[in-house]
């Protein structure tokens, strides 16, 4: 279980918070998506929710960052780290630089927790065969495709079997192939009861993955609930996230005068 209570942010040197009281529990097993415009704090509260703010990144952080049950405040990076597991936006800043292939790109999270050579080998295997990205695995990781990266860093996360994880637009650069893959292997997370927060601009992706839905306007959440009420509510346009198809299907047929039940969408 991971919880944030009442998080306010401010990145260093600035004076205004980035995120204000912002409230969110993962319960294990539990998929949450996060939704919202550009520049809400969608980051900023994925970066706050693995400690890395303040942590790794600085500023401050009113409020409380709470892992099964312990307060994380003051915990040393690689402590947060063994308990949340985070892919970043971009998938070439998460990279290490010191791999010269993606297969030991993906062995240094376990290594790095200091797991037997053999069970860090059948980790990697396991993670690129989920992604279905074994052919990769003899590639200079410098030298992927935005996708391909996408995969990696995944697969590096998979890896490292944490029980939280925190992904920010995890599929941005992924074909609907590699996002299926990615859905999939989540949803296989989440039955083992990892908890996971993932920010998404697919509104389909979250309709058929996420269990609750949050959404995040000006640096606050301004609803959270059950995905199908979340993703059917009039306001979502207005906080700059586009509905699910099926949503938007049944409007137009209502429009139309024709029965939405048709399409087994919500209204
Ligand atoms: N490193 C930083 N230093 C200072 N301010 C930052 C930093 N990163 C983000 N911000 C500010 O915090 C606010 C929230 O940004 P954030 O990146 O969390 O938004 P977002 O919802 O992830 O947006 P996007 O959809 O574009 O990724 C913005 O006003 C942004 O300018
Ligand atoms: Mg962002």
């Amino acid at each position: 279980m991971l919880e944030l209570r009442d998080a306010t942010y401010r990145y260093a040197g600035y004076a205004n918070p980035a995120i204000h009281d912002v409230s969110l529990r993962l319960d294990d097993g539990e998929i949450v998506g996060l939704v919202g415009a550009n520049e809400a704090g969608k980051s900023t509260i994925c970066l706050v929710a693995c400690g890395l703010a303040p942590a790794s990144v600085g500023g401050g952080l009113e409020g409380s960052l709470t892992i099964d049950g312990e307060p994380m405040k003051g915990r040393p990076v690689h402590e947060l780290a063994e308990r949340v597991g985070i892919a970043f936006q971009d998938p070439a800043t998460q990279r290490s630089g010191i791999a010269a292939t993606v297969f030991e790109e993906v062995a240094l999270g376990p290594m790095n927790l200091g797991l037997p050579a053999r069970e860090t080998i059948a980790r990697v295997r396991e993670a690129l065969a989920r992604l279905r990205i074994e052919d990769l695995a003899g590639r200079d990781p410098a030298r992927l495709s935005g996708g391909q990266g996408q995969l990696v860093a995944i697969a590096s996360l998979l890896a490292m079997r944490p029980r939280h994880i925190v992904l920010d637009e995890p599929t941005a650069q992924l074909d609907p192939e590699g996002t299926r893959l990615v859905a999939t292997a989540l949803r296989d997370l989440a039955a083992g009861g990892t908890a996971l927060l993932i920010v998404e601009h697919k509104a389909d992706l979250l309709d058929g993955l996420c269990g609750r839905v949050a959404v995040v306007a000006e640096g606050r959440i301004v609803a959270d609930g059950p995905t199908a009420t979340i993703l059917a509510d009039e306001r979502l346009a207005g906080w700059g996230v586009e509905p699910p198809s099926r949503v938007r299907l049944a409007r137009a047929l209502a429009a139309r005068g024709l029965d939405p039940a048709v399409v087994g969408a919500a209204s």
